[in-house]
């Protein structure tokens, strides 16, 4: 038995690394990241791994091989990881001998994903490994690089006969792993997939997207379909609308060239605000398998109202920021940012409105904003539920208004993640005074336990061959087909920008867009 088994047993007792349901066994594999210099492998992945290591969750015989052009000896690549470990992810449990027992599963080989030779040097690596540790041709790429490498690294895996096609009944390995994101626009994003699907089935390839592996966006199908007393209400008949907020106080922290060709619609919005939005509006799977899920998730897609350059303006709004303050300090507008450009025309914030013709929603204004440099950094999902059809109470409010707000619940994706209910409720007295309250969930404070990270999540499932938390070709496909009139839109009208100071709140066409149909955006 190897160290992994008995780390499993000794940390059974650590409430840090409750979580995952440690009876789910991977057979021996080898996982090889491309791009293991990179920032995301040192952030994300080498702490998700050594914390599914830690839970006793990889295989008996597990090999990690990190490749990239830079020349490293496995000692020196243990030693950067370790360091990256330090850093990135204190709040893991950490002692010397459980590092050595993780680091001898760590190896090196320097590649240029641009040459055969390169992907030779591989093929001989992970064989010799192979034989020495017994993962018997088990192996999952992962592609942590430059998006503009997915190609080339998927083109020379198969080249070199790294990777095959399966049969769809066969287990599929290899599998690969591609970050996002997944194309810059719909006519790239389909090239790409062509050519990907030239090499590898659909089900051999796992798009990330880390919203998909956070526990509490998980927990909203769980939320709608385990309880009955939700889903009658989630509908039309219901609900008056639903607001969905990204907001980060962060900038673009070092990444502008990046950003500069992302923008606030291709970072966040084609990919993780179109999951968030599915699971929200989904109807019911007809059982927790992958397909029965993605299938659901893309018929959302399906019936959103397009939107076309005749609609744009009245449903989508954009902004970028400007000087401002964030909690009290000074900082720069993304103009002022490290390789962007003085009259950059990106948004950093984006807020849609959108239409979805179906039955279920059809005349629910569905609100989702992202941005950012904003007040305060928060990501939620509110469903707002219609007032009752008679008023018994007008209590005025503190400022005067007698408007009563209806009953709203709130997921909260992040910080402080859980759920509440706001409900009214009369408070104690001779007056029938009405006050609202909520009726609270933190998953802090319910289960104690460490929550694991996405990557934790993602990485295990991979490992395990289950792609349900994985995007599917046809909603990237279908997402990229709803955000491509705006972005060419957007492109072809400029507009005058800063609008929006940092610390804020967005630009004010963000307020008038819900004012258009009686609504306002939460106070966050
Ligand atoms: C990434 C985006 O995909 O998601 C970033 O590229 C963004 O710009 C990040 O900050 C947000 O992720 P999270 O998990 O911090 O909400």
């Amino acid at each position: 038995m190897t160290g992994s088994i008995s780390m499993a047993v000794e940390n059974s007792a650590n409430p840090l690394l409750a979580g995952l349901e440690p009876e789910r066994q991977v057979e021996p594999l080898s996982f090889v990241i491309f791009g293991a210099n990179g920032d995301l492998t040192k952030r994300k992945l080498i702490p998700a791994v050594y914390a599914l290591f830690m839970q006793g969750l990889l295989p008996r015989s597990f090999v990690l091989l990190g490749t990239s052009r830079t020349h490293f000896s496995h000692e020196k690549f243990r030693n950067a990881m370790k360091e990256a470990l330090l850093k990135f992810a204190s709040d893991l449990p950490f002692t010397e001998e459980s590092w050595q027992r993780f680091a001898s599963s760590l190896y090196y080989q320097a590649a240029d994903s641009g040459t055969e030779t390169g992907f030779e040097d591989i093929k001989k690596t992970l064989s010799a490994l192979d034989e020495k540790h017994g993962t018997n041709g088990r192996h999952v790429f992962y592609l942590s690089t430059s998006p503009s490498l997915y190609l080339p690294i998927i083109k020379g895996l198969g080249k070199s006969g790294l990777v095959v096609k399966t049969r769809v009944n066969e287990p599929a390995y290899p599998r690969v792993v591609i970050e996002k994101p997944f194309g810059h626009d719909l006519a790239s994003s389909l090239n790409l997939d062509e050519q990907i699907h030239e090499v590898l089935r659909e089900h051999q390839i796992y798009r990330i997207d880390h919203y998909l592996g956070k526990e509490t966006v998980q927990n909203i199908m769980v939320f709608r379909f385990a309880n009955a007393i939700f889903e009658p209400l989630w509908n039309r008949n219901h609900i008056d609308h639903i607001q969905v907020t990204n907001a980060e106080t962060l900038g673009v922290e070092g990444r502008g060239a990046y950003y500069e060709e992302a923008g606030a619609l291709r970072d966040m919005m084609q990919n993780h605000l179109m999951q968030l939005m599915a699971l929200v509006l989904m109807e019911p799977p007809i059982a927790m398998d992958a397909e029965s899920t993605r299938d659901e998730k893309n018929k959302v897609l399906k019936s959103l109202r397009p939107l076309t350059a005749a609609t744009i303006d009245e449903n989508a709004v954009r902004g970028q920021y400007g000087p401002g303050f964030i909690l009290g300090s000074q900082v720069p507008g993304y103009r002022q940012e490290p390789s962007v450009a003085d009259s950059s025309q990106t948004a950093t914030f984006a807020a849609l409105k959108l239409s979805v013709d179906n039955w279920r929603w059809s005349g629910v204004p569905i609100y989702v904003r992202t941005g950012k440099r904003l007040a305060k950094s928060i990501t939620e999902v509110a469903v707002v539920f219609k007032d009752p059809p008679h008023r018994l109470f007008e209590n005025p409010d503190k400022h005067g208004q007698t408007h009563i707000p209806g009953n709203v619940l709130v997921m909260q994706i992040q910080p402080d993640e859980g759920i509440s209910l706001k409900f009214a409720t009369k408070q104690p007295g001779p007056n029938t005074t009405v006050r609202w309250l909520n009726m609270d969930f933190k998953y802090g404070s319910a289960f104690g336990t460490r929550t694991p990270t996405a990557y934790e999540r993602l990485i295990l499932d991979c490992l395990h061959g289950d792609p349900s938390l994985f995007a599917r070709s046809d909603f990237v496909e279908a997402s990229w087909k709803y955000i491509q009139p705006i972005i060419e839109h957007w492109e072809n009208n400029a507009l005058d920008f800063p609008n929006y100071a940092a610390g804020s709140w967005g630009p004010a066409a963000s307020d008038a867009l819900l004012a258009r149909t009686g609504h306002t955006w939460r106070r966050l």
